[in-house]
């Protein structure tokens, strides 16, 4: 990916499956997510703001799907990605910092060296300095 012309959700329609039935969860929705500009999202409990960020994620629950419109980043719709497509741009550019941080990172590990084994996954190696502990930045 190139230039980041952020992403943009054309009419995008999500909805669960439960038993038989399809609920519909996200009903036509638009906006525009722009580089470095910050968008609230804002509902009550239950509206469906953590059901569209898990659909920009690809981070449904299996019962759940994008029935209907577009998320478009950098000018591809990530719904029309293959899986190792959406695979390289899922948490290197596209993002989420979790609710409830407390739950999603471990008490008994320094937070850098979360965020570093992060980076590492992503092919975002440490330096050499960090490598070798004479980093400002070496573990204790
Ligand atoms: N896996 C699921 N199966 C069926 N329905 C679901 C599922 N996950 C969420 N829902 C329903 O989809 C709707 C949207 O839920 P969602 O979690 O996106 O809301 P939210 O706006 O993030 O709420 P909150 O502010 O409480 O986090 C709700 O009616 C919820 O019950
Ligand atoms: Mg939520």
């Amino acid at each position: 990916m190139s230039v980041n012309k952020g992403i943009e959700l054309k009419n995008l329609t999500i909805k669960y499956r439960v038993g038989e039935e399809k609920h519909k969860a996200v009903d036509n929705v638009s906006l525009t997510l722009r580089p470095g500009k910050i968008v609230g999202l804002i509902g009550e409990s239950g509206c469906g703001k953590s059901t569209i960020m898990n659909a920009i994620l690809d981070t449904l629950p299996n019962n759940g799907f994008v029935s209907d419109g577009k998320i478009i980043y950098n000018g591809t719709d990530l719904l029309k990605m293959n899986a190792e497509q959406r695979r390289q741009v899922k948490w290197t550019e596209i993002a989420c910092a979790f609710q409830y941080a407390q739950s999603s990172m471990n008490p008994v590990a320094k937070v850098i060296d979360q965020f570093l084994d992060v980076f590492e996954d992503h092919g975002i190696h440490k330096s050499k300095e960090e490598k070798n502990g004479t980093s400002p930045r070496k573990k204790s």
